[in-house]
């Protein structure tokens, strides 16, 4: 079978931002990488070229990869990393998507520039559930960091949170905007006719941290979210946790100007003298008139306005309806609750080697990279990679949100633990966000399926009262949700994707500490329930 097919070639290039010039790794020598567009349905094939000098993968994030967990990507979960001078074919299938989502590296922080955005059209004879638009325009919100990323890895590995965390601009479509030192000629500029409707499917790739999003003087319409369409409603603002994406439309309707674009941190890390915190583009209305000088620029929340945050996500709604119908699991038979903290690897910080470092773990267990890939192991029966022990629920209980805590809390354990599942098993996930550390948000994000978010809340889940408040009806399906701080969601799947299948933070320093898992959703009974066998062409470990 021919389908279609797409080179990607790893490779260091010259790019200059922000005055200075520094080699990036890029895919085809683009920053941000090659948009891909298919339809509902499609599959494509993607030969992934290692011309670069570092181990590389590449994930399709969002994409369910049915049975197919070899083409997923995360590095020491489903394959061993592409060497330089190797190369990979990855066969993407898409299903249910339709909308917008992402590809992105997936080892090491290698995703800072390698990214890119996977559009998902209707199938052909089919349409959006909203007018279409007149022009749709991919927003990729990026940033741009001054040390070399891999040293900045390396760093953050050894020294936990010794490292400053911010970049040095955020940047839209690759352009850190005109408020920005050299950097007003390039800015990204949207050219719009007054009257006309502009789809902005907008992606948030950044490394570590979420944004809130707002065009000047313009109210716009979400329709939908990780590939997945919404109940339309207007805001003034959008929220984008780390991972995730959002569509919306933009209509063309005030007066003739120039407007800015802008996303700003939302964080409630101290961002301390962090004030190259927002990236601006512009929205230029054609036609003759004399435009302000500025442009308008428009009101963001405050960057830890958390309650912004949550009533975004909480407005969230899928169609729900004949051609877009809910199968939210109703009857659960697989209860998890998982607590994620930052934790420190010794009391009081102080370990013997007298280094100060960061952990972070899902149900205390901060997750360690296997030698070779889960896949694999299960795959070929290898023993001693993972054990399956992942725990279903917290071994200790306590007030989740409490201001201190005793300081053996902040102690996790080491460890390559897995969740196994039965194939159909229908679970519901309860996140339930600690305070250990001062805590922080956590996006987090499941491979190889879409999950329906069922409820979220602040402070402690009580498993009594709330889930008497799911949302059952109509709930968004997301591929990544935002846990706030002191905070839960809760999330349902059924487990029909026979695969090994990544869960993490999206915060690429907290997955670096430890805030990430696997669940090894076993073979079911038919033919068509069970993993199809890997290509010939796996990258060795
Ligand atoms: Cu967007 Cu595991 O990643
Ligand atoms: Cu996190």
């Amino acid at each position: 079978q021919a389908f279609p097919h797409y080179k990607f070639v790893v490779k260091e290039v010259p790019y200059t931002k922000l005055c200075s010039t520094k080699n990036i790794l890029t895919v085809n020598g683009q920053f941000p990488g090659p948009t891909l567009y298919v339809n509902k349905g499609d599959t494509i094939v993607v030969d992934v070229y290692n011309r670069g000098k570092y181990n590389i993968t590449i994930h399709w994030h969002g994409v369910l990869q049915p049975r197919n967990p070899w083409s997923d990507g995360p590095e020491h979960i489903t394959q061993c990393a592409i060497q330089p001078g190797a190369k990979f074919r990855q066969k993407i299938i898409f299903t249910t998507e339709e909308g917008t989502l992402w590809w992105h590296a997936h080892s090491t922080w290698l995703r800072t520039t390698v990214h890119g955005a996977l559009i998902i059209y209707p199938k052909t004879g089919t349409s959006y559930p909203f007018p279409k638009p007149d022009a749709e325009i991919p927003i990729i919100l990026g940033d741009w960091w001054k040390e070399d990323i891999m040293e900045l890895y390396e760093i953050l590995e050894r020294n936990g949170d010794d490292v400053q965390f911010n970049s040095e601009a955020f940047l839209i479509n690759g352009q850190p905007g005109d408020l920005c030192p050299c950097s007003k000629p390039e800015t990204f500029k949207l050219k719009v006719n007054r009257g006309s409707t502009y789809l902005l499917r907008i992606v948030n790739s950044i490394l570590v941290d979420s944004l809130f999003f707002s065009v000047a003087n313009h109210t716009v319409t979400v329709v939908g979210s990780d590939a997945s369409y919404l109940k339309p409603f207007k805001t003034s603002f959008i929220f984008l946790p780390a991972g995730q994406t959002v569509d919306v439309l933009l209509e063309a309707n005030q007066s003739p100007n120039h407007y800015y674009m802008a996303a700003s941190v939302y964080s409630i890390r101290d961002i301390g003298d962090y004030n190259n915190s927002t990236t601006t583009a512009i929205v230029e209305y054609n036609g003759n008139y004399t435009p302000s000088s500025p442009p308008v620029f428009p009101d963001l929340p405050s960057h830890s306005d958390t309650g912004a945050g949550l009533n975004f996500t909480a407005s969230l709604r899928s169609l729900a309806d004949k051609e877009h119908p809910v199968d939210v699991p109703m009857e659960i038979n697989t209860h998890l609750f998982y607590t994620l903290s930052i934790n420190a690897p010794c009391k009081n910080h102080s370990c013997p080697d007298g280094k100060i470092r960061t952990l972070a773990s899902v149900n205390n267990i901060s997750f360690i990279n296997p030698s070779i890939d889960i896949l694999q192991a299960y795959y070929c029966c290898i023993h001693g990679v993972y054990g399956a022990n992942f725990p279903d629920f917290p071994q200790l209980w306590f007030d989740f949100a409490a201001e201190v805590y005793p300081m053996d809390w902040e102690i996790p354990q080491l460890g390559t633990e897995v969740k196994m599942l039965d194939y159909n098993s229908t679970v519901e996930l309860v996140f339930q966000g600690t305070n250990l550390l001062r805590g922080s948000d956590h996006p987090m994000h499941l491979h190889g399926y879409h999950f329906y978010v069922v409820g979220l809340g602040m402070g402690n889940f009580d498993k009594d009262k709330d889930p008497l408040m799911y949302n059952l009806v109509d709930p968004p399906v997301q591929n990544t949700i935002h846990v706030p701080k002191i905070g839960w969601v809760a999330i349902r799947f059924k487990a029909t994707n026979p695969g090994v299948w990544y869960m993490h933070c999206h915060f690429d320093h907290h997955m670096v500490w430890g805030m990430d898992t696997v669940f090894i959703v076993k073979d079911g009974e038919s033919p068509e329930a069970k993993m199809l066998p890997p290509p010939p062409d796996m990258p060795p470990c």
